[in-house]
């Protein structure tokens, strides 16, 4: 055993005499330290999301191994996959699964940032960049959604694509260029293969880089109510306390998702029928359902406008809100605690609630 870990040892030096890392990360690592208060807690979710995405990158290579984008052998290539392949399944499942936790944590990452207002100066860019981030989720989301060409996914992408196309001038332009024709064809899974594995993956990790570099640079925040009652905070250092207690929490995540892959494995359902009448209860993945059901919901005009065009700008707007809001909550800013936006944001993620929650009820499983 020693011998070996000699030689580690003396190769590890040997590179790092010749790429200078430890005299690049070594001072950045020791300076790094986290704030400890009652609200420590939130600090893990960003290295979970960070998790996570690696997860996903390294079972979507696996996938890929067997995946074929064409309309003719896609659904037949993943049931394959789940039925020949040796644990195939159990990537595809766990591909599923990480996706749809990603997503949830990044969300709660977003929501616990927003409250705890650690988008205040300066660390304006840190929330951009996250914004961003979660925008391309979604779209990695969405656009891996369709690859197995199944029924459910099928129809749910051309009610999803459909959608865009309400917008006066571009609406058809966008729809056109989404869909690589004028209905969702071999055409639209090409395009989304090419977005879900190559330009989303490739911008979601430059912004990841960015966003980290800025966590880096400016520190962990401390809420304004802490900094306020706090005399002098105490903190620990990142590495390796905080990293050995996130390192946890990933392999805990590791744990809680190979066993919902073990014992609800990833469903594969029928064949994609182009011209098979739509079938009944084509909803969207649980992330998109609050706008699919606010939709479903606008009547078929407003004060002369299409419904669902006044829908879609709204959520537009809301979406631009979200981006801009630390320009727009300027008492934080200043250091004043009003809770006007953290009113706000309750109010929105009560009412995703919500719509989520009808939405399940009205469009039942398939
Ligand atoms: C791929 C998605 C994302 C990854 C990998 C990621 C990663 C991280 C990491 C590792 C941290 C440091 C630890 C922590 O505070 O949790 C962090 C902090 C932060 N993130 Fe994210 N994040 C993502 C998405 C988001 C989103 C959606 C937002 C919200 C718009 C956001 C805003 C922030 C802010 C403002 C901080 C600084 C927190 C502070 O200083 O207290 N991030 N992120």
């Amino acid at each position: 055993m020693f011998p070996v870990r000699t030689a580690l040892r003396e190769t590890l030096t040997w590179v790092d005499r010749r790429v200078g890392l430890s005299e690049t990360l070594g001072p950045l690592a020791r300076k790094k330290s986290v704030p400890i208060h009652r609200h420590s807690v939130w600090y893990y979710l960003g290295g979970m999301v960070l998790f996570l995405f690696f997860l996903q990158v390294a079972t979507g290579i696996l996938l890929l191994f067997y995946y074929r984008p064409s309309a003719g052998e896609a659904f037949e290539s993943v049931q394959f996959l789940m039925a020949e392949v040796k644990f195939g399944w159990l990537i595809r499942s766990l591909h599923a699964w990480a996706a749809n936790l990603m997503i949830f944590i990044a969300f709660a990452h977003l929501f616990s940032v927003l409250l705890l207002k650690a988008y205040r100066p300066p660390r304006e860019l840190t929330w951009i960049t996250g914004v961003l981030l979660l925008f391309l989720l979604l779209g990695l989301g969405f656009t891996g959604y369709l690859l197995p060409w199944n029924e459910l996914a099928f129809f749910a992408t051309r009610v999803g694509t459909e959608i865009p196309g309400v917008l006066p001038v571009v609406g058809g332009f966008l729809r056109t260029v989404l869909r690589g024709g004028e209905d969702v064809t071999g055409a639209t899974l090409t395009r989304f293969y090419a977005l879900h594995v190559s330009v989303l993956p490739g911008l979601t990790f430059l912004l990841i880089a960015l966003h980290v570099l800025l966590v880096q640079r400016h520190g962990m925040s401390v809420p304004m109510h802490v900094e306020e009652r706090s005399h002098g905070s105490r903190s620990m250092p990142f590495v390796p306390h905080f990293l050995l207690r996130d390192l946890v929490g990933w392999l805990t995540a590791l744990a809680v998702l190979a066993t919902l892959a073990a014992f609800f494995p990833a469903e594969l359902g029928v064949k994609a029928d182009p011209f098979a009448p739509a079938p009944e209860g084509i909803r969207p993945e649980w992330y998109f359902m609050f706008m699919f059901q606010t939709l479903k919901y606008l009547p078929a005009t407003i004060l002369g406008v299409e419904g669902e065009l006044v829908g879609i700008l709204a959520f537009g707007l809301v979406a631009l809100v979200l981006l801009v809001l630390p320009f727009l909550d300027r008492a934080s800013a200043r250091g004043e605690r009003r809770s006007t936006w953290r009113n706000l944001a309750l109010a929105g993620l009560l009412y995703v609630l919500l719509l989520t929650y009808l939405g399940y009820r009205a469009n039942p499983a398939l």
